[in-house]
């Protein structure tokens, strides 16, 4: 380690100005595409109504207990995931720390791709550019995706927007945590859920709305014997409450040392979820407005998941839909708005990595590392096979590295470096809602046993069978390649000198009936 006792203290960390700045923060990253994108094509697949049953489950036992976690990590250790976990757990957890910031950068680069993509279909939508043919415009004109997936031809409709989206978002990062990120949030959020309302509602007045409906919910009971839905549940609870992979630990590293954690992790969970459910509602609805115009069941739509759903399907039914350009605006606005806002979140746990490990300012790391950052994304997904790759990362990232790194974490700091009873002490000590021995079991026990059978389930099922049916040699390179660099990564990193001794630091004590900022005595202070 290159440091020595003169070391300089590293600077002050940026606060959030408040709980309501935090809140809403938090929540702007968890609601997201994942709220928008893949929950109503998840649910849908896995059961329909029958899947709400193992996503609360999810929910209660283990995205609700790993994001307590995270928040007392991130607030305890005050740090970005590499510093906070160093803390804690020594050079091991700062490598999986790393390993959470290297999640961060696989999925920045494909999720800036897909927000460039819905603000050029905000823009469409005015004269609903896409035409008779929405699936054939958006792979064909609007894309032009390549047949092979190792073309690398740049396609200008998607660069332009792919280059303002990170010049926005680096501005934004750049302005600092409460004038950037908090800021941004203030604005986006509420506007968010006014014009996605605005949306659910006309949605639930088309004709055919009610069988949309239907199609959801049904519950398909027997689908709760399939292992498949159990994972496809966890999983889309990770993604969309950003736990497990570092957004979290360092959204709560700028809280206030007085805070209360578990009460604001509640209302944060709790408005995702609710965001989720009322994304799958208003998707149903217009899907089976669809299937109406079309004198079709709803399971006999195609295109109801993922990217298809979103630039296939939506245009096309805008396109069947009196007003449907203002349809087309409030949904595609809504993507820009949720995506932009967990985009910043993402880059954050990257930003905030650098900035602890290597001293660099905050501007030397946002426009140096994020602009190196925008030009490998630029480069990958401004071009002809941009769509392939987005695929296939996207789903190493979530269901091998997400995954992945909340069973190490929980291993590690559970078991290793037995911390239950100091981080449980520390969420309780502030906050209104205690946790004890159960929140203890489900992180350290049930948590892990349910993610690690998750992961080997997972990677024997992509060993077996070719994922999305692509060339096994692009997987090979571009899948399991992303997470052979996640970790070659997180070591290389981890073995690099600290500009500031990271050891240098007493963990607060909790203080137990000390009054938490949010209650009356609440003082309010500027982030530095
Ligand atoms: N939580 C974010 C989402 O749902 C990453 O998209």
């Amino acid at each position: 380690m290159a440091q020595t006792s003169t070391t300089p203290q590293a600077p002050q960390r940026a606060e959030w100005t408040g709980q309501i700045g935090f809140i809403v923060s938090a929540i702007g990253s968890a609601v997201g595409l994942g709220n928008i994108w893949r929950f109503p094509g998840v649910a849908y697949e896995n059961g329909g109504g029958a899947f709400l049953i193992p996503y609360i489950v999810a929910l209660l036992t283990a995205g609700i207990p790993i994001l307590f976690l995270d928040y007392a990590i991130g607030h305890r250790f005050r740090g970005s995931a590499p510093l906070a976990l160093r803390r804690l757990a020594g050079k091991l957890g700062e490598g999986i720390g790393w390993f959470q910031v290297m999640i961060c950068v696989f999925i920045a680069i494909y999720y800036a791709a897909v927000l460039a993509w819905a603000s050029s279909y905000f823009v469409f939508s005015f004269d609903l550019k896409w035409g008779d043919d929405a699936a054939g415009y958006f792979t064909g004109e609007y894309l032009q995706t390549s047949a092979s997936p190792f073309t690398l031809e740049f396609v200008p409709a998607v660069l332009i927007p792919l280059v303002l989206m990170w010049i926005i978002a680096l501005i934004v990062l750049g302005a600092g945590v409460v004038k950037g990120v908090q800021r941004l949030n203030m604005i986006a959020i509420p506007l968010l859920i006014v014009g996605f309302v605005a949306l659910v509602v006309r949605a639930l007045f088309l004709p055919g709305a009610a069988d949309g409906l239907n199609a959801l919910f049904t519950p398909d009971f027997a689908a709760l014997a399939d292992p498949g839905v159990w994972v496809a549940a966890y999983s889309q609870i990770f993604f969309s409450l950003s736990v497990a992979f570092g957004i979290m630990m360092t959204y709560s590293s700028y809280r206030k040392r007085r805070s209360n954690l578990t009460a604001p992790g509640l209302v944060v969970a709790f408005a995702n979820s609710s965001f989720e459910i009322l994304a799958g509602i208003g998707v149903f609805a217009t899907l089976g407005f669809f299937a109406y115009q079309q004198g079709v069941a709803v399971d006999q739509l195609e295109g109801l998941t993922g990217v298809g759903l979103a630039f296939m399907t939506f245009p096309a039914i805008a396109s069947e839909m009196p007003g449907g350009q203002a349809f087309g605006a409030l949904f595609f606005g809504a993507l820009v708005l949720a995506g932009l806002t967990s985009m910043i979140s993402i880059m954050e746990v990257i930003l905030a990595g650098v900035i602890d490990k290597f001293g660099l300012t905050r501007k030397q790391a946002v426009y140096g590392l994020g602009g190196v950052l925008a030009v490998i994304s630029i480069v990958m997904f401004g071009t002809s096979s941009g769509l392939t790759a987005l695929d296939t990362i996207d789903n190493w990232a979530n269901n091998i590295g997400i995954v992945a790194s909340a069973v190490v974490v929980t291993i590690t700091v559970m078991w290793i470096r037995r911390a239950g009873t100091e981080l449980s002490g520390h969420l309780s000590a502030l906050s209104t809602f205690k946790v004890g021995r159960g929140w203890i079991f489900f992180v350290s026990v049930l948590g892990p046993l349910v993610l690690g059978y998750m992961l080997i389930a997972t990677i024997v099922g992509l060993v077996n069978e070719p994922y999305g049916g692509y060339d096994q040699l692009y997987l090979l390179i571009v899948g399991w390649g992303s997470v052979a660099v996640m970790i070659i990564a997180s070591v290389l990193l981890t073995m690099s000198p600290w500009r500031y001794n990271p050891d240098r630091f007493t963990p607060w004590p909790p203080v137990p009936g000390e009054r938490a900022v949010g209650t009356k005595t609440e003082t309010e202070g500027g982030a530095r």
